[in-house]
């Protein structure tokens, strides 16, 4: 029903028959079950913690964290990542510095310290898992688009 006023908002009521088939394709998130009938939560899946930085797919990309973050705060009174991850804190922790793009406000000015936008670090930056996706991922890589004969080796997406 959702995708239907979605649709219709944005006045394109031909994709209506179409975004229909796709759904049908796509697995359902809670399961087989209707959602009428409550059924335990699957386990969490396990982390990837072996602290091995991860070649970022497009220069931009918010690298994935490689570590465990298991307990971290991130709230009004301490942000836990910055007690690793700040400038002044990173010879002791040897962690990669937040890059200069969050001591920026959104219009390029750098402030005095960590930019609001950039505080809630896992909005952006995400621990990795073993799990099987759901769907198949087709994105490839720019340089082999740009150079196909010279294919860097696959790694985890
Ligand atoms: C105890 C110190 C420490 C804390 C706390 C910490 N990190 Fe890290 N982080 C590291 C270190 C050291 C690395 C380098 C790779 C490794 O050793 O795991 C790293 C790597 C990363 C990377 C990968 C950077 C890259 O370029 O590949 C990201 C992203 C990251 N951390 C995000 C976070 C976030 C988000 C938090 C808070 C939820 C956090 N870290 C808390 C020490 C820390
Ligand atoms: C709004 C999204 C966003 C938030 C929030 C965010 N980051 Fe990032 N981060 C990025 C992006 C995008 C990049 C890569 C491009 C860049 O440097 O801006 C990045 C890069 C990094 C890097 C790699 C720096 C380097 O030079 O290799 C580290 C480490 C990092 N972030 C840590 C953090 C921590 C810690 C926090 C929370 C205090 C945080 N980020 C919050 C988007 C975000």
């Amino acid at each position: 029903m959702r995708r239907g006023i979605f649709a219709c908002l944005v006045g394109i009521v031909p994709f209506l028959a179409a975004g229909a088939i796709f759904a049908q394709d796509a697995p359902r998130l809670r399961g087989p079950e209707p959602f009428t009938k409550e059924t335990p939560a699957p386990p969490m899946q396990r982390q990837v913690t072996n602290d091995v930085r991860v070649r970022r797919n497009y220069p931009d990309q918010p690298p994935v964290i490689p570590h465990s973050i298991e307990g971290y705060a991130v709230d009004l009174n301490a942000n836990k990542c910055m007690s690793c991850h700040a400038r002044k804190f990173t010879q002791e922790s040897q962690a990669p510095m937040i890059s200069i793009t969050h001591y920026q406000d959104r219009v390029g000015n750098t402030l005095g310290g960590l930019a609001p936008r950039r505080y809630v670090c896992v909005a952006c930056h995400v621990p990795q898992t073993d799990a099987k996706p759901l769907v198949e991922n087709i994105f490839t890589d720019m340089d082999a688009l740009a150079e196909p004969e010279r294919q860097p080796q696959r790694g985890r997406h």
